[in-house]
């Protein structure tokens, strides 16, 4: 546990680097916080910075959650190593399989994964959202959720999400409607990927019902008509 609380700490200062900040600042000269949503997002670095901010943003929020869930598979594999008797994590599960076939070990080894794939999901999204270096507040958390989301769930479920978020941003233009969709589908998703394991999937409810919380300025201005959509400039 003590490197599961090692591991949360470090994806939630990975989490934590404001890039749309950092990235306007250094580029632009400007704060992307004093202009369109005030969001810290790619979304806000497309429509206050044009699209090459926005894209710039876009990667390195989705790179830092990648890197995260990257992270906790590399400290899953080392401990699964530890569990093995020294045997590298990630061929350790196959070697068992073939060799000892000991359904306990696996099991183990599966919790492992799971259990520090979903902590760097959940700390990379949090780390963003409420940022230490910005007086904790930060983003919306949905282009580092969905990079974490691509080790913590697997790539096809992850691009489950994004289909989600796609189809709703097309049919409404509103971005915030998209990440709210792909938002309240996380837990529905995570039951699905985590059947049997209502920790993880719990973690994944939390981190999804933050996400939303840090829509509700989102949610106001959709639900007043105010909301600006996809393509429309900052004021
Ligand atoms: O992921 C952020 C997006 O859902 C909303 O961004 O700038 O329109 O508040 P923004």
């Amino acid at each position: 546990h003590l490197f599961e609380a090692l591991l949360f700490v470090a994806c939630f200062l990975l989490g934590s680097i404001p890039w749309g900040v950092i990235i306007s600042r250094v580029f632009y000269r400007r704060d992307i916080r004093e202009s369109g949503s005030g969001n810290i997002g790619s979304t806000n670095a497309l429509r206050t910075l044009g699209k090459r901010g926005g894209a710039a943003v876009f990667l390195l929020d989705f790179g830092k959650g990648l890197l995260a869930g990257a992270l906790g598979l590399a400290v899953a594999n080392w401990l699964q190593g530890a569990l093995f008797d020294g045997v590298p994590g990630a061929l350790a599960v196959g070697y068992s399989m073939h060799l000892s076939g000991d359904e306990a070990i696996l099991a183990g080894a599966a919790t492992i994964q799971r259990t520090c794939t979903v902590a760097a999901f959940m700390a990379a999204t949090l780390g963003h959202i409420f940022t230490p270096w910005l007086k904790f507040k930060g983003g919306k958390g949905i282009a580092v959720a969905v990079g974490a989301l691509f080790i913590t769930f697997g790539p096809a479920a992850a691009l489950v999400e994004i289909a989600i978020f796609a189809v709703v941003v097309a049919l409404t233009r509103y971005v915030s409607a998209g990440s709210l969709a792909a938002a309240c589908g996380c837990p529905f998703i995570a039951l699905f990927v985590f059947w049997g394991h209502p920790l993880s999937v719990a973690a994944c409810l939390v981190t999804a019902l933050v996400v939303i919380w840090a829509h509700r300025g989102n949610i106001k201005r959709l639900a007043d008509g105010t909301e600006r959509k996809l393509g429309q400039k900052a004021a």
